[in-house]
């Protein structure tokens, strides 16, 4: 059955307490990357478009600025990511040990594009980079409200955690984008 947004929808609320399940409903809507387009729109200006949030579970339409970055944050909640237009380039972090806890170091990078899907368990801190002269289009599912959660986010610089956190997601919009 081809994609359509209100069974997406339904599907993930019924899903929302299985990540795994969530994951293989947003694989399976971004293995048609037609369908999806004709359901959300071919991206065409950056912008983060609600499509259910509940305290169980928030599904985004995220279309990233050419270019953007996204310094490092963390969720505190899981997450499925399917691409469906362009690429995301995710760098993972970790806390470092001791009395360098307030600082991150990367362990880790993935690369995602059309039709590719990412599960982030509910400790992972990453950076994201669309590394594309054009829009990235994706959705992205949280096991819970992330619009109505603080997030954590380091310094890209010094790689320590910025005093004053507590932006949510919905503040949190790349800081080093471009202007537009
Ligand atoms: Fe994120």
């Amino acid at each position: 059955m081809a994609f359509s947004l209100d069974n997406f929808l339904h599907e993930c609320r019924l899903a929302a307490g299985s990540q795994q399940d969530v994951r293989a409903i947003v694989e399976r809507a971004v293995s048609d990357r037609a369908a999806v387009v004709r359901e959300l729109g071919e991206p065409v200006t950056d912008d983060i478009k609600v499509l259910f949030q509940s305290d169980a579970l928030t599904v985004l339409n995220v279309i990233w600025p050419p270019r953007v970055i996204v310094t490092p944050h963390d969720h505190t909640l899981w997450a499925v990511i399917g691409i469906y237009s362009g690429r995301e380039d995710n760098i993972f972090w970790r806390q470092l040990p001791g009395a360098e806890r307030r600082r991150i170091e990367a362990v880790g990078a993935t690369s995602i594009s059309d039709g590719d899907t990412l599960a982030l368990s509910d400790d992972v801190i990453h950076s994201v980079i669309n590394p594309l002269q054009r829009l990235t289009g994706a959705i992205h599912v949280y096991g819970g409200d992330v619009l109505g959660r603080p997030c954590t986010t380091w310094d890209p610089e010094t790689l320590f955690e910025r005093p004053g956190n507590g932006d949510s997601f919905s503040r949190g919009r790349p800081d080093d984008a471009p202007s537009r």
